[in-house]
């Protein structure tokens, strides 16, 4: 091989000044990456510089231990993992860990199904049906609902009197927690393929929703997932929410704007017994598989939506696969309607969820900036659109990423590769999410920092990047600039509490 005539001179130079190879560099250059980190330019209080010193002798350990026994939780499918996740005492530091907010879960995924079954099913007037290829419906009625069988259902039962007749009670709701979400203990035999998961992730939703959209669950079921997240940390939500009909035991229904007013008012009732929680706001969401003028349609009631209610509701979204859905670009006509209109709808768009490069869905990172998103949902693909992600980082548009869905639904199964590791490392804008917590067999947003922490962050990330990431919930909140500033207010308090807590030595030896 013939060297170029720079390459000697910058041989000889570096001879002269360094030594080559140029190992006096390396600090320095080691140094620099550490900076640019997310996280890397925090600067630490003695205290936090004390909290810091115990986790990461935590994590070291934790760490070590995989290197001795080859068995290391984010390179594991999380259905396997879990259980090992719950035993680690980073997770246990990490679900104590103020996180700021949840910027991305969707409304029926939130509150661990155990709940769902132990309590919403047991409530009077709950009727199962029984479909043929092994799933279940549900539908809360005063009279039997003979008329309104879903298709392939065999026959609506009160629940109550079904349960009567069964041989083992536990079993039989274990088996109805399996309806709800994905687990199973051989997740590459049941789902082989990410269409074949998504239409099983899909049908979790269908099943649920009989449960949810009955009046009392689903208020009931709005204050468990503030509980539920707040038990986690999290001070602040961001809900995508279909705002589906929700129905009374009548039959009677109820429209997205009583729904959003529900939202509020549990809200509030919720703040008031929980004063550190600061509030919810709902990003409305339709399915990307509606044709044009359903998407049209929904576009006027998200203008609606927020115009009626400025302080609860922040934008509009696109749900469902996006390999199996339509492109943003496709959808232009629809999405260019506020802009046409001189009417200002956030945007959050997921966007690059997905394996196909080149595909008209893959471009849905660049189509989501142009559509001046404030945020993107996912951006698994932005790696590989150089300019888009240019973009996003000039513009300051952050990507929601839920490590735990993106294995789930198959995009990539050894977290330590996950593509937002590389973004991690690089200190671009991130959030940390879950998703569909519920689904998946996870809980509030600890797990999903577990991954990032240990998975993303391997050997490097530290409690700097842990706080970079809750206080760019903040930031990267919809909130105004008011709403920001108490959110934060209430965050820094906790933060300071739970710094005390980790910096003190005898907290980490009772652990
Ligand atoms: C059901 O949930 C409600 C509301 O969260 C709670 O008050 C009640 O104790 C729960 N019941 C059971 C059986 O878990
Ligand atoms: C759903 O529940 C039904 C009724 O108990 C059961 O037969 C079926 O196996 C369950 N589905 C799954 C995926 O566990
Ligand atoms: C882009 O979105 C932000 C936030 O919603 C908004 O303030 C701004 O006016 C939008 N810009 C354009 C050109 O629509
Ligand atoms: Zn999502």
């Amino acid at each position: 091989m013939e060297r170029s005539p720079e390459w000697i001179l910058l041989l000889f130079l570096f001879s002269l000044g360094h030594g080559f190879p140029p190992w006096d560099d390396r600090n320095a250059l080691l140094e620099k990456e550490n900076s640019r980190r997310v996280g890397g330019s925090i600067i630490f209080g003695e205290r936090e510089t004390e909290a810091n010193r115990n986790l990461m002798k935590i994590k070291e350990n934790e760490m070590s231990q995989a290197d001795a026994t080859g068995v290391f939780p984010p390179s594991m499918h999380f259905f396997k993992a879990r259980s090992l996740i719950q035993q680690s005492k980073v997770f246990k530091i990490l679900r104590k860990m103020p996180k700021g907010g949840a910027l991305h879960l969707h409304d029926f995924a939130v509150v661990s199904v155990d709940w769902l079954v132990k309590n919403a099913s047991y409530l009077p007037d709950c009727y199962i049906c029984f479909i043929s290829n092994a799933g279940v419906r549900f539908i809360f009625s005063k009279e039997s609902p003979a008329g309104q069988l879903p298709p392939g259902c065999s026959d609506w039962l009160l629940l109550e009197t079904y349960r009567k007749t069964v041989a083992d009670v536990t079993e039989f709701d274990n088996s109805l927690i399996r309806n709800l979400t994905l687990l199973t203990d051989t997740p590459e035999l049941d789902y082989p393929t990410q269409d074949v998961v998504w239409r099983r992730f899909e049908g979790t939703f269908i099943t649920v929703g009989g449960l949810i959209s009955y009046a009392p669950v689903f208020k009931a079921y709005i204050y468990e997932s503030l509980r539920e997240l707040y038990e986690d940390g999290i001070q602040y939500l961001e809900l995508r929410a279909m705002l589906l009909p929700v129905y009374e035991l009548d039959g009677t229904t109820h429209d997205s704007f009583w729904l959003v007013d529900t939202y509020r008012n549990v809200a509030r009732q919720f703040i008031n017994a929980h004063p550190d929680f600061t509030g919810l706001k709902i990003i409305y969401t339709v399915h990307r598989h509606e044709d044009i003028s359903k998407v049209k349609d929904a576009i006027h009631t998200a203008i609606q939506l927020i115009s009626e209610f400025p302080d609860i509701v922040a934008g509009f979204d696109l749900v469902g696969q996006e390999d199996a859905g339509q492109s943003l670009y496709q959808l232009r006509d629809a999405l260019n309607i506020p802009s046409q209109t001189g009417f200002t709808l956030p945007y959050f768009f997921h966007a690059g969820e997905t394996s196909w490069l080149g595909r008209d869905v893959d471009k849905n990172v660049l189509d989501a900036l142009l559509l001046n998103t404030s945020r993107i949902g996912h951006g698994y693909a932005l790696l590989k659109h150089p300019v888009a992600r240019e973009m996003s980082l000039k513009m300051n548009v952050p990507l929601e990423i839920c490590p735990i869905s993106n294995q789930v639904l198959l995009l990539v199964s050894d977290l330590r590769n996950h593509p937002a590791a590389a973004l991690l490392a690089d200190g671009h804008p991130l959030v940390i999410s879950s998703d569909d917590p519920s689904v998946f067999g996870s809980k509030g947003l600890s797990y999903d920092f577990y991954e990032v922490f240990m998975g993303f962050g391997g050997m490097e990330a530290d409690l700097k990047t842990l706080k970079q990431l809750a206080l760019n919930s903040i930031t990267y909140s919809s909130l105004s600039a008011e709403g920001k500033d108490k959110l934060m207010e209430m965050w820094q308090k906790n933060w300071n509490m739970f710094i005390e807590i980790l910096a003190s030595e005898t907290w980490c030896n009772s652990q």
